[in-house]
């Protein structure tokens, strides 16, 4: 059999495992999200999500293990996310990562969550192979990197406030679409006018991005509404809102092509699961993640962990969680 890796995701509120081939076939993909438990305070709320990794993070390894048809004794690696995340959330999967490895005999390999995005794109049927340009767009993070091979991206442009996809949540959420609010923010845009109101793309120097005008602009106009007629224009709305986003993305992409002369553009992360940035990149001839491995998984991890170093048993109480890059 071809060496397995399992990869273990807990940096915010999803509760990951997976396991792939060394190859980069995915043979299982288990993600048990805590939305719903967040939903009623209107987002993450990091102790909570510490103590439902804790309850969650034994039996979706074990689910991942059977789905994948094997045991724990088959895995060659367990690649964990180290970081950038919520600490309390990364210790409870570090932890039981280095508890699964020590027992066990498995390497042990730290992956950096950010490189677990990139390497979304590295999984089958269809790997990509670098060099190339990279949009990581998710809730926590915004930048474009240039990735010249698997295991690390040099960075060109990041934002200088919210990330993408905190400007879609704080939107959906100014909409009154409940948490977590990208997702039913896409749904809402597809039955309204993107041409309804003309939300400002930031003027940014260099390839860095903003969104805090744009969700200004989104508040006034909100605001400016009876209850009747934001439920009569809420889809308009969404709608305009998510094409200056979306068009903010494609035109440093764009933008991007042209400084660094990268050919093949790829996009990662939770908003790269957005339908109208997805038509966007189609037409500008770029590739999204799959689907089902933009949002955080333990496929992207198990990915990352394929091309990163292994810690030996000396060194697992220096291996810490780190809460930001
Ligand atoms: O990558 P991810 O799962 O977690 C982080 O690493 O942050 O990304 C989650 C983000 C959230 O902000 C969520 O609203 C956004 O991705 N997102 C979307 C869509 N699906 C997820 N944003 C826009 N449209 C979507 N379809
Ligand atoms: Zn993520």
């Amino acid at each position: 059999m071809s060496e397995l890796v399992l990869g273990l995701e807990t940096s915010c509120d999803e509760t990951a495992a997976a396991v792939i081939t060394r190859e980069g076939e995915v043979l299982s993909n288990v993600i048990s999200s805590q939305a719903e438990l967040h939903a009623r305070y209107g987002g993450v709320v990091p102790e909570v999500a510490s103590r439902r990794h804790l309850e969650l993070v034994e039996p979706v390894v074990s689910e991942a293990l059977s789905e994948a048809g094997v045991a724990l004794g088959d895995v060659d690696a367990v690649g964990v996310t180290q970081g950038p995340g919520l600490v309390g959330a990364l210790l409870v999967g570090l932890s039981y990562a280095k508890g699964l490895c020590w027992g066990s005999g498995r390497r042990l390999v730290p992956v950096d969550h950010l490189q677990g995005h990139v390497a979304s794109l590295f999984l089958g049927p269809d790997p990509l192979e670098p060099p190339f340009l990279c949009l990581l767009a998710s809730g926590g993070h915004t930048l474009l990197g240039l990735a010249h091979e698997h295991a690390s991206f040099e960075v060109v442009g990041g934002t200088l406030d919210d990330a993408a996809g905190e400007a879609f949540d704080k939107g959906a959420r100014l909409l009154g679409l409940g948490y977590p609010g990208g997702p039913a923010l896409d749904r809402l845009a597809v039955e309204g006018d993107p041409a309804a109101y003309a939300f400002p793309i930031a003027r940014v120097d260099g390839l860095d991005f903003s969104f805090s005008g744009v969700k200004t602009a989104l508040l006034y106009a909100a605001r400016e509404l009876s209850e009747a007629e934001l439920d009569e224009a809420r889809a308009d709305l969404a709608a305009s809102y998510q094409r200056a986003i979306v068009n903010a993305l494609l035109r440093r992409i764009e933008q991007a092509v042209e400084e660094t002369g990268m050919k093949t553009v790829a996009v990662v992360g939770g908003v790269a699961a957005n339908s109208a940035l997805r038509a966007g990149l189609e037409a500008l001839g770029a590739r999204a993640a799959p689907l089902a491995l933009c949002t955080d998984n333990g496929a992207m991890i198990a990915s990352a962990a394929r091309y990163a170093p292994d810690v030996g048993k000396a060194d697992y109480l220096a291996v810490d969680a780190y809460p930001s890059r």
